[in-house]
């Protein structure tokens, strides 16, 4: 088999010891007020050893957050509480960058401050489309039953829209603050950015919807209000293009990703990161899209979604990749490089463990025996 994925690799300006992601994944551990804690700065300096850290999604606003104990990165206690964590990372030697989300509609009245309605594009979703959030996942706020309707969410006004590219920027500056190597915006998996670009989320008739070059304006201002305070070489932007997750659905992804990664690559952002499966919503991207992708956009790509070796090696191989994203496998294995170019076994994680809870199912994951 090849062994690409164990090659040196660059990223904006970093060398990357191999060529394996960890992707962010949201582990709702944080303390009260969003603020990272030392079992956080443990989990990520455990699995260091990945070529690039991505953290999990963290709010740019109180009314960004989406979920109960995620972290923020608007408060002068969770930039410190980033700081041990990125310290962490650095003195294993790892790089680590913040993935900055808001969740937009994919809130709750119970996070919001004031219990306000969630802030969407629109406040109206197209026919058809439904959006349903997980009880479980809001922790206090759960209510019975399997599944809940969101609360209904206020579109923004266009001044509101700006204050949010403003504290994206925050965010972007609190991150470099905080001793982060770079940020990734998420703009994928139904959250706020994504619900701007997909047709079937925003339905504004303003300068920000309606067409595809209205509906990517809040990706691009974000962006360029992001890349001028790290640069853009610490920029990396993930996008879910065919996913269906969490409602946002596009009529045409290929030509509305498309003209996304254009974009991005005017602004010269680092990396795309496609992700092609949240949990089990895992559509088959074409090849044809990928090396579309791969014409378009000059950067690097990552892609994360089930891979395993072998999948990352062909992903490599046939050039649509240049770093592969394994999001489950480093949860329950954090020496995931070494047991991927060992060939060892791979442990098990547990998934009633993935969000929330303490250091069971989060740092208690054995690495492989030293030798
Ligand atoms: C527990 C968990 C939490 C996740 N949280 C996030 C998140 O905060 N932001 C994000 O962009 N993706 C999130 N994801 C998606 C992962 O980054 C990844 O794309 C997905 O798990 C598919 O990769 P895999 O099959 O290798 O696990 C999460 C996934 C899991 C399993």
């Amino acid at each position: 088999m090849s062994t690409r994925l164990f090659e040196q690799s660059s990223l904006g300006g970093m060398i990357l010891p191999n060529r394996i992601v960890m992707p962010p994944m949201t582990r709702a551990r944080a303390a009260e007020g969003g603020v990272p804690t030392p079992l956080m700065a443990e989990y990520y300096r455990q699995r260091a050893s990945a070529g690039l850290i991505i953290t999990e999604g963290t709010q740019v606003s109180p009314e960004g957050q989406g979920y109960a104990w995620t972290p923020g990165i608007h408060s002068a206690e969770q930039v410190q509480g980033w700081r041990a964590v990125t310290a962490a990372v650095h003195g294993m030697g790892g790089r680590i960058f913040a993935q900055l989300w808001h969740v937009g509609r994919l809130s709750h009245v119970s996070l919001q401050p004031g219990g306000a309605a969630p802030l969407a594009p629109s406040a109206l979703v197209a026919d058809g489309v439904e959006v349903f959030i997980d009880p479980d996942r809001l922790g206090a706020a759960a209510a019975q039953g399997r599944k809940v309707q969101h609360s209904p969410p206020r579109a923004l006004a266009a001044g509101e829209i700006k204050d949010i590219v403003r504290q994206f920027a925050m965010a972007a500056a609190n991150a470099m603050a905080a001793g982060f190597d770079g940020v990734e915006l998420h703009a994928a998996n139904g959250y706020l950015i994504n619900q701007f670009i997909d047709s079937g989320a925003n339905l504004r008739t303003d300068c920000y919807g309606g067409t595809l070059a209205n509906r990517l304006r809040f990706l691009a201002e974000v962006t360029r209000a992001v890349a001028a305070v790290t640069g853009a070489e610490r920029v990396g932007v993930r996008f879910s293009p065919l996913t269906t997750a969490q409602g946002a659905v596009d009529d045409t992804p290929e030509s509305t990703y498309l003209a996304a990664a254009r974009l991005m690559d005017d602004i010269g952002v680092a990396y795309l990161h496609i992700t092609e499966a949240d949990w089990d919503d895992a559509p088959l991207m074409p090849a044809a899209f990928k090396e579309a992708l791969r014409m378009v956009f000059a950067g690097a790509m990552i892609y994360s979604g089930h891979y395993d070796r072998t999948r990352a090696e062909h992903a490599i191989g046939q050039g649509w990749a240049d770093l592969v994203g394994f999001g489950r496998p480093f949860i329950a294995n954090p020496d995931l490089p070494r047991r991927l170019r060992t060939g060892a076994a791979l442990n098990m994680g547990d998934p009633s463990r993935y969000f929330g809870g303490a250091a069971r199912g989060y740092v208690d994951y054995p690495p492989l025996a030293a030798r």
